[in-house]
């Protein structure tokens, strides 16, 4: 038997090429009545089934204590306004696939107590008569994890371990609220179960892009020589989401976002990112693998905390006139008014190992913030300028090796080529390749190869109970720090739409690192400057583009200084003051200036100081002037607003720039 990669995750092939099916078995689904099962676990199994995957002998009995018949319980699932034909993520729904799966869903009530337990083993024994499940059971927890222990107790007692077939958990998160409750969770489990039998949940493990984290550096012979302190100068972890906690404020207030995104699924990526090669693919060599490298990350004393980690909380979006428009964290429902559970938090991490030693790790994530973008940035370091002397080269940048996780799926690598000419100029550019060019795949929920590899006993997506302490180890002194250190004033810090709290960059810049935004095309058309441009010319600026963010009253460019870069505003308010000091105009997002000075070659005609907390584009002066030489629709674009607003009329001469270092 061989192992390939179909549109959704790894399955197994038989050895003629065929599909194997997934083993028989009765999921038996605790705690169906959730969002989950409706939202995400049945559209799984539809793709299972419409793959083809899903055996035969496989049947699903969900239960909770809500009151439901076989035949509501279906009806729900399936139901057009609010289950399956809603959720499915397929192109087109199959009917006839549906019908398949629901017919094969069953239910019963059960309540958390021991006798309904033993009422559940019988269902459970019923069913396996009736589909042939070999005495096969998944049991998948979808419910709180402080019922777990519970849950695990009662299935022992019932004597769910005895009898013929395999018994397999599916534990969802949160595994645990800290190390100790983690320790506690695992000591519960495991008092009733073999560790083999766990099967701990992050959902990140279902991704594509995250599980070809390992394809990608283990079967591509030229970047693992490449993969170490030798090569790599840091490594930038990016979580960003665009929506807030959804109405989730009651559970969020008590977990934040280093329990919630870290301490799981970022670590998770930061394990499969730098851990070293496994000696198979077995499940164990990569599990083994993965808790050594997240052993190996320094585990900070308390007063490290501030020094390596920031934390944020986003506040009200107001109108154009003022008023509250979106409400602030703390004003969020089931939100204390005075919380200090952070919405965002940015860390840098040291792995100290023989690999990573001195590579600085920096993870990032928040809520409400500009954009949804999931990236893992490894930036090599920087050849030596002093190879360009002789030339007019006067800057090299990094070259990046870019994982875009998710909502764009694909790998980017960028480094610079001589522009085509007589004389020697550099210019950034890409290597991209997009998983919706390569792959013809549908949308999928990430569950499926979760219960896919679970029925078939591959645990290599799942972690262990000793990953997931050495992960709790990690946040633990973090947690420590900040719940014995309340925010108080200091929170809300970031502004709803922003880039997240200025110190999250000071942070890197204290090592002469800055964060890398990835800009899509869609960010950059925000400004009506590059509305409707050519697409050439936006990847020409995207990647020219250097981001930083000013908090409210800094000056972003100051009167009589040279010019030497213009600015786009990408979230905020900034105003610009004439050389008494008086407000003549505010600029806002999509706004651009600072272009008059490089387009005129004269010193900065006017202030521009940040009004608001503002998060801006940085465009240098020898890419400015390249790309205006390259693109003459936006010199012209910009020569007309220049005229509009400093009356100066630019000449086609000027507009070739001067060159990068006169
Ligand atoms: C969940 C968190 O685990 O992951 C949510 O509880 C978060 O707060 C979500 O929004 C993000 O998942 P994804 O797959 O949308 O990146």
């Amino acid at each position: 038997m061989s192992v390939t990669t179909t549109n959704f995750g790894t399955v197994a092939q038989g050895a003629r090429g065929e599909k194997v099916l997934s083993e028989p078995c009765i999921m038996v689904i605790l705690g169906a009545s959730g969002d989950l099962t409706k939202r995400l676990l049945v559209p799984a199994l539809y793709n299972l089934e419409c793959d083809g995957l899903l055996s035969q002998n496989f049947a699903v009995l969900g239960t909770s204590r809500t009151e439901l018949n076989d035949e509501q319980f279906r009806e729900n699932m399936a139901g057009k306004e609010d289950g399956l034909e809603k959720f499915h993520t397929r192109q087109q729904f199959d009917p006839a696939a549906c019908d398949r799966l629901v017919s094969r869903m069953h239910y019963t009530t059960t309540s958390i107590s021991e006798q309904d337990f033993f009422r559940l083993k019988e269902r459970v024994a019923e069913l396996d008569k009736v589909y042939g499940a070999n005495g096969n059971v998944l049991f998948y927890f979808a419910m709180a994890p402080r019922f777990f222990g519970a849950l695990c107790e009662n299935l022992y007692k019932a004597g769910f371990r005895d009898g013929p077939g395999w018994k397999r958990i599916i534990v969802e998160k949160p595994f645990g609220t800290d190390l100790e409750s983690a320790r506690q969770l695992n000591e519960e489990i495991l008092k009733y179960w073999d560790e083999e039998q766990i099967y701990r949940v992050d959902h990140y493990l279902g991704k594509e892009t995250v599980q070809n984290l390992l394809a990608f550096r283990f079967t591509n012979g030229m970047f693992e020589p490449l993969w170490n302190s030798n090569y790599i100068d840091n490594i930038q972890f990016n979580v960003c989401e665009s929506v807030d906690v959804q109405g989730r404020g009651g559970y969020y207030d008590s977990s934040g976002v280093l329990r919630d995104m870290m301490q799981n699924h970022m670590f998770q990526m930061l394990a499969y990112l730098c851990m070293e090669p496994p000696g198979s693919f077995e499940a164990n060599a990569i599990r083994n693998e993965k808790a050594k490298l997240l052993q190996a990350v320094r585990v900070y004393e308390p007063a490290e905390v501030p020094k390596f980690v920031v934390r944020g909380q986003y506040g009200p979006s107001f109108s154009k006139e003022g008023s509250v428009e979106r409400p602030g964290y703390r004003q969020e429902k089931d939100v204390n008014s005075n919380s200090s559970t952070e919405t965002y938090a940015a860390a840098r991490f040291h792995i100290d190992n023989l690999r990573w030693q001195g590579v600085p790790i920096y993870l990032r994530s928040g809520k409400a913030l500009w954009k949804r973008g999931t990236e893992i940035v490894v930036e090599f370091k920087k050849p030596p300028l002093a190879t360009m002397r002789g030339s007019s080269v006067s800057r090299l940048d990094s070259n990046r090796l870019i994982f875009h996780i998710q909502p764009y799926q694909g790998i980017g690598l960028t480094f610079q080529a001589k522009i085509p000419g007589p004389t020697l100029e550099l210019q950034q550019v890409d290597m991209k390749f997009g998983y919706g060019d390569a792959f013809k795949a549908s949308r999928y929920t990430g569950y499926e190869v979760m219960i896919y590899s679970c029925s078939r006993g591959d645990a290599t997506l799942f972690s262990r109970g000793d990953l997931v302490e050495a992960a709790w180890q990690i946040a633990q002194p973090i947690l420590d720090y900040w719940s014995s250190h309340p925010a108080g004033d200091e929170f809300p810090n970031y502004m709803r739409g922003s880039w997240g709290p200025k110190a999250a960059n000071d942070l890197v810049r204290s090592e002469g690192r800055r964060w890398h935004e990835v800009v899509t095309p869609e960010v950059l058309e925000r400004s009506p400057l590059f509305q409707g441009a050519d697409p050439l010319l936006l990847r020409t600026v995207i990647i020219s583009l250097r981001s930083i963010s000013v908090e409210a009253g800094e000056t972003i460019i100051e009167i009589g200084t040279p010019a030497r870069e213009m600015y786009l505003i990408c979230q905020g308010e900034a105003e610009v003051l004439d050389a008494s000091g008086k407000v003549v105009s505010t600029l806002k997002d999509g706004d651009f200036f600072g272009e008059i000075g490089l387009l005129v070659s004269i010193d900065r005609t006017a202030t521009v100081r940040a009004k608001t907390q503002c998060d801006l584009f940085v465009l240098e002066q020898g890419d400015f002037s390249r790309i205006m030489r390259d693109h003459p629709q936006l010199a012209e674009a910009m020569t007309n607003v220049a005229k509009e607003r400093y009356q100066v009329t630019v000449s086609a001469s000027q507009l070739m720039g001067p060159a990068e270092n006169s």
